[in-house]
């Protein structure tokens, strides 16, 4: 992990996406209600909360799966805030505006293949959605389909003949077969997506996301289902992608042991409201966590240090 004094600042000094003032409405279920949040470059940011607090929402509104009531989202390429290009593209109603420092992406503005594709926020679902009828590669490649197009210059003379699309082909066999080996399926390469075990399909979903290059990589629950082994290389594979690649990684999380272990920040939401927002050990102690883990209106009800300890060490923290 980082250490604390750089974490504590880089979220507010380099964020990579800002979540601001967002609020989701469903009919009248106010899902989301007035958000902020902010993921710091490079960190592995923690999003957490009990069942149905909101958390895969937020992540359906940053990558584009839902139009949010309202707010902004904010993705950045280049350092620091950019806060006169972020005014800029708001004033002028543009998607994206390039500047000196990089760019920046309002994505609430954009469709989700945009968001991937050009402001390199990509995901991955609570439920798997991999292409069950496809190979493993082929699952890869699809995912680069957007390269290849730009590469064959959308016509069929251009898949058959260009180099320009040989070259492109290569390269994407080249990438896919680069994050099979790390999330050891080069030997599945050629099965169908659907026959492999459950934790095999979430590291392929991963190795999918990864494809598109993202700067911010979104996991909603890879740790779901896994065994405590698979938990463990699952967090040394973030911790990779995050030192070798530098993609900064916003996790849904329910296992308060790898939240605490590998997250440098970590907000928690309830009932669609930010309660708790720092670094893990600020977070983990803070009472209105745990009571809202536990399910207690008042903090005053609680044996704090006792719950502390079960929190800590805690794995599968009960939700409601
Ligand atoms: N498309 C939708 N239409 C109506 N209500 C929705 C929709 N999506 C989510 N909700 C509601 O919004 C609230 C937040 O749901 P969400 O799935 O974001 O929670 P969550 O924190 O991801 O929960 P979990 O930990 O169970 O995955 C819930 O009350 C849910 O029923
Ligand atoms: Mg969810």
């Amino acid at each position: 992990m980082t250490t604390q004094t750089q974490s504590l600042y880089r979220w507010k000094d380099d964020p990579v996406l800002t979540v601001e003032h967002l609020s989701m409405r469903f009919g009248g279920l106010l899902a989301i209600n007035d958000l902020s949040f902010e993921v710091g470059r490079g960190d592995i940011t923690a999003l957490i909360g009990p069942n149905g607090a909101g958390k895969t929402t937020v992540f359906n509104c940053v990558t584009g799966f839902y139009k949010p009531t309202e707010g902004r989202i904010v993705a950045r390429h280049g350092k620091g805030a950019q806060t006169e290009a972020v005014d800029h593209a708001t004033r002028t109603g543009k998607r994206w505006h390039k500047s000196g420092e990089g760019a920046v992406f309002l994505l609430e503005r954009m469709p989700d293949h945009e968001i991937s594709q050009k402001a390199k926020v990509a995901r991955t679902f609570q439920n798997i959605r991999l292409f069950g009828g496809m190979t493993v590669l082929e699952n890869l490649l699809v995912a680069q389909h957007n390269t290849l197009m730009v590469a064959s210059g959308y016509t069929v003379g251009g898949i058959l003949g260009l180099p320009s699309f040989k070259k492109a082909e290569k390269a994407a066999i080249k990438k896919a077969v680069y994050w099979l080996e790390h999330v050891g399926l080069v030997d599945r390469a050629d099965d169908a997506a659907g026959d492999l075990p459950y934790g095999d399909q979430r590291r392929l979903e991963i190795a999918r996301a990864m494809c598109l290059d993202p700067q911010v990589l979104c996991l909603d629950e890879p740790a779901a289902g896994l065994n405590p082994r698979e938990s463990a290389d699952l967090n040394m594979f973030l911790r990779y992608i995050r030192d070798t690649h530098g993609t900064s990684i916003l996790l849904i999380e329910h296992d308060m042991g790898v939240v605490m272990e590998i997250s440098d920040h970590v907000v928690v939401l309830d009932y669609g409201v930010k309660i708790s927002d720092g670094d893990a050990a600020a977070v983990k102690n803070d009472p209105k966590v745990i009571a809202a883990y536990l399910g207690v209106d008042d903090e005053a009800e609680i044996d704090v240090p006792e719950v502390r300890q079960d929190l800590s060490g805690a794995k599968g923290v009960p939700h409601e």
